[in-house]
């Protein structure tokens, strides 16, 4: 897959690492959006340190791209203390652990990307060093191997997952609080345009960039990066100022449309309409239709467009929706309407 076409994908790329660094909100007050999740935090926070405990164990969840790992680096600039990340697929061997969990400070936080990605073996470390701070230890193998316990400083542990039905249930137990993230509203992204815009020292109009903001797919990641590719068009075809016309002419050779969707996800939707009839087709068919990873178009593709309402997940499988037909031109077929929704 070209690199334009995945121009929405919210997953974070190599080249972008730098720029991601230098665009992350590093307090509350600089995060924007998501009001519930951040008030409720603030008084976690505000609660731990006045006890002067370590913060409960938080789980964060929803869609790449949302603001997950912004969060738990500004949970640990908010409590003062130090924050040390991994993730799921990085954690082979329980000495792994072990090794991270006894390095840690007093209070520090130990954050776990991509957290469903975990071995239940390494689950299994986790679960007393949550609970009680310790740490069970094998030494030697067979019949003279024993145990010992190892004390770790109290820490709190924030994961991030794409999805809560991904981890098990004991891990989920144990995490005092869970967080969702939503999409991001346009006014909200607007704002995070403007945000960025300025970091940038880019000059931008209010419409240029809730242009960008409105076609985002509820993601600051994405905002961020059309804003970036929108700058470099408005410096090559204007005088670097972004303005609503610039701005759109790039969208549009970016094939992004309207409703923020790109080739993907437009094929996604045309797969299902012309290959399936409006379907119901399963997830795993549909994936290997756009060649792409199942795991990515349940955890990508799929929540925006349901949440626009463009798709619809039924028992048998998934179903474009009327609007679907209405957002890409075509005829959607009379008589069984039932099929439709
Ligand atoms: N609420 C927000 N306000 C401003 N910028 C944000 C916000 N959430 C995310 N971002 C931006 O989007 C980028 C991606 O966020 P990140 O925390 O890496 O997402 P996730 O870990 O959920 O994939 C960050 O670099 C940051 O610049
Ligand atoms: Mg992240």
């Amino acid at each position: 897959m070209s690199d334009d076409s995945r121009l929405s994908d919210p997953a974070v790329r190599l080249e972008e690492k730098e720029l991601e660094v230098s665009l992350r909100p590093r307090t509350f007050g600089e995060f924007i959006g998501q009001e519930g999740v951040r008030e409720q935090l603030a008084i976690f926070i505000e609660a731990a340190q006045a006890r002067r405990e370590a913060l409960d164990h938080v789980l964060l969840v929803g869609p790449p791209g949302l603001g997950k790992t912004t969060l738990a680096g500004i949970i640990a600039g908010e409590m003062g203390v130090s924050i040390r990340t991994t993730s799921g697929p990085a954690l082979e061997r329980k000495g792994d652990i072990a090794a991270i969990l006894t390095n840690l400070e007093e209070g520090d936080i130990l954050f776990i990307d991509e957290i469903h990605r975990l071995g239940r073996a390494m689950e299994e470390v986790l679960y007393p060093a949550m609970e009680d701070y310790q740490l069970d230890i094998i030494i030697g193998q067979g019949p003279s191997a024993r145990t010992i316990r190892l004390d770790v400083p109290p820490f709190t542990l924030v994961g991030a997952t794409t999805r809560t039905g991904l981890i098990t249930t004991p891990l989920r137990d144990r995490f005092g609080v869970t967080h969702r993230l939503d999409y991001y509203n346009t006014k909200e992204l607007s704002r995070i345009a403007a945000r960025s815009a300025s970091i940038f020292e880019v000059e931008a109009e209010d419409d240029g960039l809730a242009e960008i903001a409105g076609r985002a797919r509820g993601t600051p990641r994405v905002c961020n990066r059309l804003l970036k590719r929108v700058r470099d068009y408005a410096q090559v075809k204007g005088d670097g100022r972004i303005t609503c016309g610039l701005a759109r002419s790039a969208l549009g050779l970016l094939e992004v449309d309207e409703a923020g969707l790109d080739k993907v996800d437009r094929e996604l939707l045309k797969l299902i309409i012309e290959k399936f009839d409006g379907g119901p087709v399963g997830l795993g068919t549909l994936a290997v239709a756009v060649g792409e990873e199942r795991d990515t178009v349940e955890d990508v593709y799929e929540p925006y467009l349901l949440k626009c309402g463009l798709l619809k997940r039924t028992p048998r499988g998934r179903v474009a929706t009327r609007l679907a037909y209405e957002h890409l031109g075509v005829e959607a077929p009379g008589g069984d309407v039932s099929k439709l929704f």
